[in-house]
């Protein structure tokens, strides 16, 4: 295993044996050493664990919740340090636009400015809150969320360094994601697709968006904010019943996705030292990132595969769907 190691990572073999031996090399033992995706998931974690085990900021290192709360999306730094270092993605690296769907505050594209420098940015939402059909499960009710039209604001804000000007799609998406928009925005193909949108209907009309207009591309990473929010509400292992996670898997089937696990908990690494929560796994943290392996394949793949007792122990463990299974409780 170690040779396989070694032969698929050289440098990070040599730098991790020089400044932590056993540690983030270690990461690497569960290597099936097998195919492209897999490497590259792996060269993430690498990066991710190379990271948070030297970063001041990681004062708990190798804590459980390394990156905590909507913090996860910084994980993406690894992911796409791993995606130059495979030189595959030059176009979409270069090119791609960051897509984010649900902006509310713009904290997270603050963020995603941050990780992503200078790619171009461009923020879908009612600016009006959630719309009429969320039916109050996980306290999402209508109206919630309304920010009012702060886009001039945030254009402003996240300007400064990017290469194209941050653009905004104001409405609700039953009207706003019309057939005509990418060429009349003259988008380009997603990089990385933000789902920060609560509703299974918010995010399947923005996943099939992004699919029908053909913005989505071998390569393209796409995550979830809110995939184990109704499944820690509910105390339930059916993580697919509802939600962000609903349209994900309806999305992988209707469009023929496969998908693969590059990051969060859709990957349960039992192997890594100390445990998943013992260590600075990529997988630990709050949301899912998946990349795009494959679209219009007959045998589709949600790239998520934690068992049902994978996610009993990831659920009993996570502070925040535990918070979140307390709320609900107290809500009852
Ligand atoms: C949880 S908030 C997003 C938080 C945000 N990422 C931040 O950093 O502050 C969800 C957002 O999704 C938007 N949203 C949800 N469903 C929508 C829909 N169908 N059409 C337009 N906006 C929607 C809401 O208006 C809300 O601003």
């Amino acid at each position: 295993m170690a040779f396989a190691a070694k032969r698929c990572f050289p440098a990070l073999f040599f730098l991790f044996r020089a400044t932590s031996p056993g540690f983030c090399t270690a990461a690497l033992a569960g290597a099936p050493g097998g195919s492209f995706w897999e490497n590259l998931a792996l060269r993430a974690n690498s990066h991710h664990c190379e990271l948070c085990r030297t970063s001041p900021q990681s004062a708990e290192k190798g804590a459980p919740h390394y990156h905590q709360g909507p913090s996860w999306r910084l994980k993406l730094r690894s992911v796409i340090a791993a995606m130059q270092e495979s030189g595959n993605f030059a176009e979409l690296l270069g090119q791609g636009h960051v897509y984010q769907f649900g902006v509310f505050s713009g904290w997270t594209m603050g963020l995603l400015r941050r990780v992503f420098g200078r790619t171009c940015l461009v923020g879908f939402d009612s600016f009006e809150g959630l719309p009429e059909e969320a039916d109050g499960t996980a306290g999402w009710t209508p109206g919630l969320f309304n920010s009012g039209d702060i886009r001039d604001m945030l254009a402003d804000q996240l300007d400064s360094v990017g290469r194209c000007k941050t653009r905004f799609v104001k409405g609700f998406f039953n009207t706003s994601l019309t057939i005509g928009l990418k060429d009349e925005m003259k988008l380009q193909p997603a990089l990385y697709i933000d789902i920060d949108v609560d509703l299974y209907i918010s995010s399947i009309q923005a996943l099939d968006f992004m699919f029908a207009s053909g913005l989505v591309q071998v390569g393209t990473l796409i995550s979830y904010d809110d995939w184990w929010v109704i499944p820690c509400w509910h105390n339930s292992t059916n993580v697919f019943d509802d939600g962000e996670t609903q349209a994900h898997v309806e999305i992988a089937r209707k469009y023929g996705v496969r998908f693969n696990c590059v990051s969060g908990p859709c990957k349960y690494i039992s192997e890594a030292p100390g445990g998943f929560f013992g260590r600075c796994t990529i997988h630990n943290g709050w949301g899912p990132i998946f990349q795009v392996v494959e679209i219009g394949t007959d045998h589709f793949d949600t790239g998520f595969t934690m068992s049902p007792a994978d996610i009993s122990r990831w659920e009993a463990r996570n502070y925040e769907c535990i918070e979140m299974e307390q709320a609900s409780k107290n809500k009852s």
